[in-house]
């Protein structure tokens, strides 16, 4: 006679970490204790919950008080599975590493580290014969990661565009509803609760790159590290280019895009960036609004693919933790493993110069005969194709005037167009260049 899984010996879960994520995977884990039990062969018992502030009530997570300690270092050691939902850097690794040396298999939602260090810990996961999943670590509940990994295993990935963080996105979108500018936006999401009392981490695309850095090393085969992916935020998105972007039926969005690409030299190499970009409001991210996140990925077999949801969160971004902790778990039944790290292809990551992008330029110009060709053979200098020019002619307070140039490149290289603008800046006939955004999507 079989033994019901709910009979078995339990698996040892250790959870580092009680607050947003951690609170949320702890009362899944209760809540849902029989199933999980049942889809992986054998319950789980939560041995130990690390958190740093000692005698606060946390009774809302419904579990025995006695479980929360702050000897983090202790508790990985008494474990089957890891779940680490501290976040930062240290104690995050050594507590990885830890828990790794003494068998433990380890789930993380942690972007920060994967980005900085992930080698490490993938290098400690095959040195030890365990586990690590880290699907929460990008777009909180949407199913990304293994679908790049396991699903599109026998494809090849060209190119990963994702809005992946949900504060930026939440702030772009209520700058396109109402037409307010950055620092009014942000204080509303600051009050609504969709944004950091401090926001440098989202609205200076520092928790995007991390995101770009996972996605691009599992997408390219390749590693690729946070340090490695050009990035600018949104701070210096204005109301005006929210409104050039309407004008061309286009939006701003904050994008992480990873690619596959050839560089100068002939040779392919990887190109991962994170900036705001206009897309088309006939592009599938175009209607990703408020908090949301979405990655669309380009295949050769699959075509195009969208993935769409809630990028954080508690109950969703536990979701995907919970998911890999039974991917885990199932494994330690059966005696497997899942697989490891994939860096074979070990492509180059290229500066953002060699990228190819278009992009949207404003000047306000003097109004007189040859203001046009003097701009365009700027263009020609730098081997830049206009795609379209619109000019808007002002009448200026004092009766004289003036006009605003708006410009769409073709595809060249970021350094190609970045050198037409700073020339662009010299030339005696520009008052300003207004505005200077990529285009993105077709
Ligand atoms: P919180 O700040 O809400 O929770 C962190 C928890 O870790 C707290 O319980 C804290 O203890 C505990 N902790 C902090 N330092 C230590 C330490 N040195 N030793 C033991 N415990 C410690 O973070 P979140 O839950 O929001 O985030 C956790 C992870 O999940 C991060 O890596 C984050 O990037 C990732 N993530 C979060 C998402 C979200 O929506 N929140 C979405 C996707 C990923 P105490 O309770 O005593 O303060
Ligand atoms: N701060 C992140 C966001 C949370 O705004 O999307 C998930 O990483």
């Amino acid at each position: 006679m079989t033994t019901a899984p709910a009979q078995q010996t339990p698996l040892r879960v250790a959870l580092l970490g009680g607050g947003v994520v951690g609170g949320s995977v702890a009362r899944l884990l209760t809540s849902q204790a029989d199933d999980l039990a049942q889809r992986i062969g054998r319950p789980l018992e939560i041995v130990g919950v690390a958190v740093r502030r000692e005698g606060r009530d946390r009774s809302d997570l419904g579990l025995d008080p006695s479980v929360f300690t702050t000897d983090a270092e202790d508790l990985v050691t008494r474990a089957d599975i890891v779940v680490e939902v501290i976040g930062g850097i240290e104690p995050a690794r050594s507590l990885i590493l830890r828990a790794m040396e003494h068998g433990a298999s380890v789930v993380t939602a942690n972007k920060a580290l994967l980005a900085e260090d992930g080698p490490t810990l993938y290098e400690a996961a095959a040195e030890h014969g365990v586990d690590l999943y880290y699907e929460a670590a990008v777009a909180g509940a949407i199913p990304i990661l293994r679908p790049i990994r396991d699903s599109l295993a026998g494809d090849s990935i060209r190119r990963v565009t994702g809005i992946v963080n949900g504060t930026t996105n939440f702030v772009l979108d209520a700058m396109d509803t109402t037409g307010a500018g950055f620092a009014e936006t942000v204080e509303r999401a600051q009050a609504l609760g969709y944004a950091e009392a401090d926001p440098t981490a989202d609205v200076e695309g520092f928790d995007a790159a991390a995101k770009a850095a996972i996605l691009s090393s599992l997408a390219f085969h390749s590693r690729v590290s946070s340090a490695d992916v050009h990035r600018e935020g949104i701070t210096e998105v204005s109301a005006r280019d929210i409104a050039a972007a309407q004008e061309m039926d286009c939006t701003v969005k904050l994008l992480a895009i990873c690619e596959r690409v050839v560089g100068a030299d002939g040779r392919e190499g990887i190109s991962a960036r994170v900036h705001p970009a206009l897309i088309p409001l006939s592009h599938p991210l175009a209607s990703v609004r408020g908090a949301y996140n979405a990655v669309f990925v380009e295949a050769e077999g699959a075509g195009d693919l969208m993935f769409y949801g809630q990028g954080a969160g508690g109950d969703p971004t536990a979701s995907a933790v919970l998911g890999d902790l039974v991917a885990v778990a199932r494994a330690r039944v059966t005696g497997g493993r899942g697989p490891g790290e994939s860096a074979y292809a070990d492509l180059p990551v290229l500066p953002m110069g060699q990228a190819i992008t278009r992009y949207h330029v404003s000047l306000d110009v003097a109004d007189r005969s040859g203001v046009l060709a003097s701009v365009a053979t700027v263009f020609a200098n730098h081997d830049v194709s206009i795609e379209t020019v619109r000019q808007q002619v002002v009448t200026d307070d004092d009766g004289g005037s003036r006009a605003m140039l708006i410009i769409v490149t073709h595809a060249a290289t970021d350094a190609a167009l970045s050198a037409t603008v700073n020339e662009l800046a010299e030339l005696d006939t520009v008052n300003e260049v207004t505005s200077v955004m990529r285009v993105e999507g077709n």
